[in-house]
């Protein structure tokens, strides 16, 4: 049953035996002729689950978004997304990147409008009641008139996630949407982002390098390794939805975060007496 992968993690395939959400196998990448950056990768997510990715600076995180998302070509292997190759899902993904990268010449309003605007299957009215609807939904109908410079990190962040959601992908693709917030922002975020989860059923990709934000949103942690990127530990989170900030506390949650901290740990154990990027 688990030969497919291994880590031994049992997919979660539905009952009906059809093929997971998304499923990686044998997946190989290298850009060029450079050097592997990830080796024989192969993960299946069921629909439905929040997957975090964590490890060391370089191991092939956002590549592995990128690859999901076919922004950058497979070397070998395969993904699909609900049966098909990253290029013809398009339409179902969103992509949240590493840094906000909001548009700056247009209000909070018009860059959530962004992606129903390319996709054209909108009128001007129908697009504008979408922003509207979601910009509420992150708490954010106060500044829609404002534009990008005039607002604080997290609201960034958050117009982000409203543009990504807009769309209303069944993958959402996330690269450490977080990294560059504090602390209590990023815990309330987490918070928020469970409740669009909740409201929304979206299967999720997250990339962090926190591990307790990882074991807070997550029912699956996937720890990999560097040079080159490999899976090594695909550990399940058992907690139930909906959580809350109480759950941070929780012995249970403490005793899974160190865990995974102790996952990464061993990753930096010499395997071939190299050192890790910072
Ligand atoms: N377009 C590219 N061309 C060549 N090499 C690349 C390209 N993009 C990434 N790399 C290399 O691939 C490796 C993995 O990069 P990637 O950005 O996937 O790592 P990461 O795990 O997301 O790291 P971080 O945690 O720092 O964001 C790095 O060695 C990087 O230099
Ligand atoms: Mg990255």
């Amino acid at each position: 049953m688990n030969r497919n992968n291994q880590v031994g993690m049992t997919p979660e395939t539905d009952g009906a035996g059809r093929p997971p959400f998304l499923s990686i196998h044998g997946l190989h990448k290298r850009y060029g002729s450079g050097a592997a950056i990830l080796e024989d990768v192969t993960l299946e997510v069921g629909a439905g689950d929040f997957i975090s990715l964590i490890g060391p600076s370089g191991c092939g995180k956002s590549t592995l978004l990128k690859l999901v998302s076919g922004l950058t070509p497979i070397t070998q292997g395969t993904i699909t997304v609900d049966g098909m190759e990253p290029a013809n899902a398009r339409e179902i993904m969103s992509f949240i990147f590493q840094d906000a990268t909001l548009l700056p010449w247009r209000t909070v309003q018009g860059n959530v409008e962004l992606g129903l605007e390319l996709q054209r299957t909108m009128t001007v009215e129908q697009r504008r009641k979408k922003a509207t609807e979601l910009l509420a939904l992150v708490g954010l109908s106060d500044v829609a008139s404002r534009y990008p410079r005039q607002l604080s990190g997290g609201m960034r962040m958050r117009v982000s996630i409203a543009r990504a959601l807009a769309t209303r992908p069944r993958l959402l693709l996330m690269d450490e949407p977080f990294g560059a917030l504090d602390e209590m922002t990023r815990d309330r975020l987490n918070e928020e982002l469970l409740k669009l989860r909740a409201e929304q059923g979206w299967t999720a990709m997250f990339v962090t390098h926190s591990v307790a934000e990882a074991v807070f949103l997550s029912t699956r942690i996937v720890v990999l390794e560097a040079k080159p990127g490999r899976i090594r530990r695909d550990i399940a989170v058992p907690f139930g939805f909906p959580r809350n900030e109480s759950l941070r506390s929780d012995p249970a949650y403490l005793a899974l975060v160190g865990e995974v901290s102790q996952a990464l740990r061993e990753l930096k154990k010499p395997m071939s007496g190299e050192g890790g990027a910072g």
